[in-house]
């Protein structure tokens, strides 16, 4: 019986399975900056494409009582509500307490997520409309990687445009190669049209490196630039409808943009023409 107790003892002092686990099945890494991870999903969770959860790694041991926490941080939702699995986009602070460490997760590594998805960055959150703008800046891009695979997303507007400005180049691949894939993809390929151009419409711009197209869209705006490189009409409170995700700085800029052409803020509980979400705490 005596020889019994340690084992029991081990079991008592066994390190528990991270809360709410989920497995990684996936990484990419597309800048020295960016990476991209895709992981298991819980059976029970349903989430709004454009919705963000928790997610997170145990945190070190307190050094005084031992005890380990679960470092967690907002993630926007990169995959659709329909996807068996869940993707998100991810920045790497050098010093940041979890990209640190998240950056070098790999496929069978467990990650906390909290299965409780919120947001603003849903369609329930606007008033029908004919032509849906995107605007991101950085991996501010992720909720609209959601939003654009889903159906749903052109079931309800005519017309999708998606801007996205980064500093470099080498930042816009994550988000152009999610557009290639949209267009090529049966389903979502099938539901542009024929005419996939006229229907989801990229506009990606730098700041910092020599690009097809240089400026903050903030910028492209005022001077309508953006307006002629599409060949559409400056957007109006009649017709658009547009979500906003970047820094905070970006967003407020936009706010003051898109109020200037007449639109107002929406919320879920109170629906209207435009919609934003930092896409980081400054
Ligand atoms: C609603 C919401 C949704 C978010 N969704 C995402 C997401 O989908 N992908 C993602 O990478 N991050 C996202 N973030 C940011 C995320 O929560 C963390 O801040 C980020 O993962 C860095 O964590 P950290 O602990 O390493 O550093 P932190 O201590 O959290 O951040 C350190 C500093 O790094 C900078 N920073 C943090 N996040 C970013 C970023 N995304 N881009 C550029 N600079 C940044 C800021 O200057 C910040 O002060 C979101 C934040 C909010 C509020
Ligand atoms: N991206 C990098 O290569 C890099 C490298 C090392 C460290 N960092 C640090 O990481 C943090 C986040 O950098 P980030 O590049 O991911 O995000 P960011 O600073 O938010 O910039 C992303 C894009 O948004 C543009 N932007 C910023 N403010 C804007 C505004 N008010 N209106 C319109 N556009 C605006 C930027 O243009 P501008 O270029 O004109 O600002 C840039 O093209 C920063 O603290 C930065 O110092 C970034």
């Amino acid at each position: 019986m005596t020889e019994q107790r340690p084992v029991q003892d081990a079991k008592a002092i066994k390190v528990p399975a991270l809360p709410d686990a989920q497995t990684v099945t996936e990484v990419k890494h597309w800048t020295d900056r960016l990476f991209s991870f895709r992981c298991t999903r819980p059976a029970s969770l349903r989430f709004r494409s454009g919705e963000f959860v928790m997610i997170g790694l145990m945190g070190d041991p307190d050094p005084k009582t031992g005890k380990q926490k679960p470092l967690l941080r907002a993630y926007s939702i990169a995959s659709p509500s329909w996807d068996d699995e869940l993707e998100f986009y991810s920045i790497k602070v050098p010093d940041g307490p979890l990209t640190s460490r998240l950056q070098h997760i790999q496929p069978g590594d467990e990650i906390i997520l909290r299965p409780k998805p919120v947001g603003t960055l849903v369609h329930d959150a606007l008033l029908p409309g004919k032509r849906l703008w995107l605007f991101a800046t950085g991996t501010g891009f992720a909720p609209f990687a959601s939003l654009l695979r889903d159906p749903q997303t052109y079931e309800d507007y005519d017309e999708v445009i998606i801007t996205h400005t980064c500093r470099e180049v080498g930042e816009l691949t994550y988000g152009a190669e999610l557009i290639d894939s949209i267009r090529k993809d049966e389903m979502l390929g099938e539901l542009i049209g024929a005419d996939k151009l006229a229907r989801l419409r990229y506009y990606p711009t730098t700041t910092r490196e020599p690009s097809a197209k240089m400026g903050r869209i903030t910028d492209l705006m005022r001077s309508g630039e953006v307006y002629r490189d599409l060949g559409v009409e400056p957007i109006t409170p009649e017709h658009d409808r547009a979500m906003v995700c970047g820094n905070l700085a970006f967003n407020l800029e936009i706010k003051q943009l898109l109020e200037s052409y007449g639109l107002e803020e929406g919320a879920n509980s109170a629906p209207a023409q435009y919609v934003v979400e930092k896409a980081f705490l400054d």
